[in-house]
């Protein structure tokens, strides 16, 4: 099997990020309501952006050169064909960052790419939203020229809508991608995710309308079913409705908590038995090592991780957190940290603002093994109802002070190159 480049380590990949947000026409669409969206989606309230708004740059990108014509449903043998054509066009990405709410958003995005990351989802946008209301759109879907390949991903139940959304944001990305999997109660308040499993024929008009009208492919991410057949009897229902790619959480809908329940590669790899568009695999990604043994087990295009990045953006690239050092041999101090991957982070939202309730979540996911050994700094970050990013670089620079380095570990001959 032949490994991605990202097996050695990426340590000075330069990012070259200038953020935009789209200008989007919305004189066709209903009048934006006034809610922003945020609370139907259960967020936090802390919505102000990092970084002062003015430096949001509205750009539209023209559209792609090498997109393809929408074409209604097309025979299956070609639409299989030209999935293949589209996944190795954007250089067949191995290492995927999964969608994430408030988690995989811009400034994050490309810090997992500075560091090996091949590819990555927003996150979870939800379709009416969408439409309906800009404040939203701007605040919630944010890119630029580097961020691609790029999957971007909706929630929906009404394929207009969806239509409507994916139109949005068709030419700034490589795929739209519907969620299938979300098993959240807010997921089943609001009839999406993987309680649309409950109604095969939507997700199947959900697909068939975005494969025949949008120029981009389609992909989705499920979960499976407790039942094999029944997973494989979906994804193969997916693949002939139009979807271009299909990313399997191994996990099923009730099985929610991913330090509880194992993700099941056999059933991933049984769907990639069974479809012939690209199967992209979740679940039980902790390090680089679970990578190449998920791809070997699996015979997945590729994989998504999620939990195990926001603790480690720097995985991909072959880095591990002192949690997973004792598991291999040859490990050494990798010359990163997880405070460096913070200051990383922070510059990176400072060029790019996002709400700060984004910027406090990946601080504690990064900052973790640090806050446990000096809870007071985490306290003090918690009491602090108004952030800058002054403060949070002299926090990072307290720590160091309080506790050194916490460094991340990479294998001898990777360091080596
Ligand atoms: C903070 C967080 C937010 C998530 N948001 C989404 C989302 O927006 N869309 C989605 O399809 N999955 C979402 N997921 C699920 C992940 O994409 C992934 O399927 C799951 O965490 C299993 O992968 P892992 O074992 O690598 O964590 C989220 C997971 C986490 C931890």
């Amino acid at each position: 099997m032949r490994f991605g480049p990202a097996r050695r380590l990426v340590l000075h990949k330069r990012i070259n990020c200038r953020r935009f947000s789209p200008t989007w026409s919305t004189s066709s669409m209903a009048p934006s309501r006034p809610a922003s969206g945020s609370e139907e989606l259960g967020e936090e309230p802390e919505e102000s952006l990092c970084g002062a708004s003015s430096n949001l740059t509205s750009l539209v990108e023209p559209p792609l050169p090498h997109l393809a014509p929408a074409v209604p449903l097309l025979e299956s043998e070609r639409r299989v064909e030209r999935a293949w054509e589209h996944w190795r066009r954007i250089g067949s990405p191995k290492l995927i960052v999964a969608p994430m709410v408030d988690n995989s958003e811009l400034p994050f995005r490309m810090l997992c790419r500075k560091y090996g990351a091949e590819a990555a989802y927003t996150p979870m946008l939800h379709s009416r939203i969408f439409t309906e209301n800009e404040k939203y759109r701007s605040i919630e879907f944010t890119t630029c020229k580097d961020d691609r390949p790029l999957f971007v991903q909706f929630c929906a139940n009404d394929p207009e809508v969806l239509l409507e959304a994916a139109k949005l944001v068709e030419p700034l990305c490589d795929y739209v991608d519907i969620n299938l999997g979300c098993p959240q109660r807010i997921a089943k308040r609001g009839n999406y995710g993987a309680f649309l499993m409950d109604n095969l024929p939507l997700i199947r008009s959900l697909v068939e309308k975005l494969a025949s009208n949008l120029h981009v492919p389609i992909s989705c991410k499920v979960r499976i079913f407790p039942n094999l057949e029944d997973t494989l009897a979906y994804a193969t229902m997916l693949e002939e409705a139009g979807c271009s790619l299909l990313a399997v959480h191994g996990r099923t809908r009730d099985e929610k908590d991913g330090k509880k329940f194992r993700a099941d590669w056999d059933a991933i790899k049984a769907v990639k038995g069974a479809v012939r568009i690209p199967v992209l695999a979740n679940g039980n990604i902790r390090h680089a090592d679970d990578v190449w043994r998920c791809l070997e087990h699996t015979v997945a295009d590729g994989v998504l991780s999620a939990e195990s990045l926001l603790e480690n953006p720097a995985l991909f690239a072959g880095y591990r957190t002192v949690e997973w050092r004792d598991d291999a041999d040859g490990l050494e101090d990798g010359g990163l940290d997880q405070a460096d991957l913070v200051e990383e982070y922070l510059r990176l939202c400072e060029q790019n603002p996002v709400p700060w309730r984004m910027v406090r979540s990946h601080l504690h996911k990064m900052l973790g093994d640090w806050f446990r050994k000096q809870p007071q700094v985490r306290e003090e970050l918690n009491s602090q109802t108004k952030l800058t990013f002054q403060w949070l670089h002299e926090m990072v620079n307290k720590l160091r002070v309080l506790d050194g380095r916490v460094p991340l570990y990479a294998k001898a001959d990777l360091m080596r190159g």
